[in-house]
């Protein structure tokens, strides 16, 4: 199975494309979120149409597309991917990766990645034998690229055989498992994730918030899963989608919240993203408050529990790593230092919510995310970023520390 893994698909122009209309499918049946890049070769073959049809998302094919490089550049293509496939991979597609250019949407995605890349190479079994094609696909394989085909056999060209013909798709979705099954740095985890705001209510129609959207806790929770985590994300009321491959459970308020989190345990990991509501109404009025002549009605707050410092502290069945999120206004390391020591909890996440912070949307709400990490040992002032890469950054700070811990235990 694919599911949660996320496939960019790099068509090169060949015949073979209209096979990689066909692995599109195959890729999706499994689960896996594939999005397209096509060469402008490749549209001579099979249209973007075609592909974006398949994949449900937009196809892309320029390298300096206005529109597409100000909400998605070929950084993010390639970043936003758990693997590349190229296919078919042409000859000169692989001679401009063997080389390092970057002169196209598709040869600048590959050229960014870090992630693994499979070719399924398909071109004229004389073009396959030049010694050119061989040199560059001896410098792929010793650059890390992994190869699947090409077969040998008849060719479209009429009277044309030899090795060339493109993998058939059930082949390259065979080669994708394998290259994945490996499986992420958080494979065989549970890892819990708190998110979004909550909803405290007044009565049956009023409730007490606040502004968090949720997009950091979600992106943790998908960020651990990609890395592959199983993953449960406690989450009150949010607009978003749910991550793929992610057990959600939907609550409104702390009290939910706290019973939500104490029912999903155990975890090896605790994150709490959720900016939990501190106060609620000490008691929720059965109907609904009625103006009363000019008389306010009296609001009277008590206190939510504290799901963090309740699970921090538990004796028995504590999470490994324990790990809270600080909004604060001033003095963002001192403060988020002292709550990390009240709370009980092994890490915290700080970031700067005033105005000052300069985020453009500010942190709460908005996709950047500028933070603290604050650990026994210290903190560290991490560079402004989106959410998403935030959350990787973390994610992979934890599978390094769960597995030191493992090694010192
Ligand atoms: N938290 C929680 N349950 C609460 C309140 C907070 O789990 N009832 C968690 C949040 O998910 C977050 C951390 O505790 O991980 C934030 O702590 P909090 O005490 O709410 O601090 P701030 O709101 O950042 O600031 P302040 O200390 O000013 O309240």
């Amino acid at each position: 199975m694919l599911a949660t893994k996320r496939i960019l698909l790099v068509i090169g122009g060949g015949i073979a494309a209209y096979k990689s209309l066909d692995l599109i499918r195959r890729l999706k049946e499994r689960g896996a979120a594939v999005r397209v890049v096509m060469t402008s070769a490749a549209q001579h073959f099979v249209t973007p149409l075609a592909a974006g049809a398949l994949s449900h998302d937009r196809v892309f094919t320029e390298l300096f597309d206005r529109e597409a490089e100000q909400d998605i550049g070929h950084i993010r293509l390639s970043r936003e991917a758990d693997l590349l496939i190229v296919a078919p991979a042409t000859a000169d597609l692989m001679a401009k990766m063997a080389h390092g250019l970057a002169d196209d949407l598709a040869s600048a995605v590959l050229l960014a990645s870090t992630r693994p890349i499979l070719l399924a190479p398909a071109m004229n079994p004389a073009m396959w034998a030049n010694a050119a094609t061989r040199r560059n696909a001896a410098q792929l394989a010793a650059d890390g690229v992994r190869f699947v085909g090409p077969n040998a056999g008849a060719m479209a060209e009429r009277g044309e055989d030899g090795a060339g013909r493109m993998a058939e798709p059930l082949e390259i979705v065979a080669a994708v498992e394998a290259l994945l099954a490996a499986g992420g740095p958080l494979t065989g985890r549970h890892v819990l994730v708190t998110s979004g705001p909550t909803h405290e209510p007044i009565d049956p129609v009023r409730y007490i918030a606040n502004r968090s959207s949720g997009k950091q806790g979600h992106a943790l929770a998908a960020a651990a899963a990609r890395a592959g985590a199983r993953v449960t994300l406690v989450s009150g009321p949010v607009n978003l989608p749910a991550p793929s491959g992610v057990t959600v459970r939907p609550v409104e308020s702390a009290r939910d919240m706290l019973a939500a989190v104490e029912a999903a345990l155990p975890a090896d990991v605790a994150i709490f993203a959720a900016a939990v509501a501190d106060w609620r109404a000490a008691s929720e009025a059965p109907e609904k408050m009625k103006k009363d002549g000019g008389a306010l009605p009296p609001l009277a707050l008590t206190e939510n529990p504290d799901i963090l410092a309740t699970i921090a502290h538990r004796t028995e069945g504590r999470p490994r790593l324990v790990i809270g999120f600080a909004a604060e206004t001033q003095n963002v390391v001192g403060y988020a230092q002292a709550k990390r020591v009240r709370k009980g909890c092994d890490w915290i996440v700080a970031n700067d919510v005033s105005a000052q912070s300069g985020i453009p949307g500010g942190v709460m709400g908005g996709d950047a995310n500028e933070v603290h990490l604050i650990t026994p040992e210290g903190s560290e002032a991490w560079p402004r970023a989106s959410k998403t890469e935030v959350a990787e950054r973390l994610i992979a700070r934890i599978a390094a520390a769960l597995g030191e811990k493992e090694s010192e235990s």
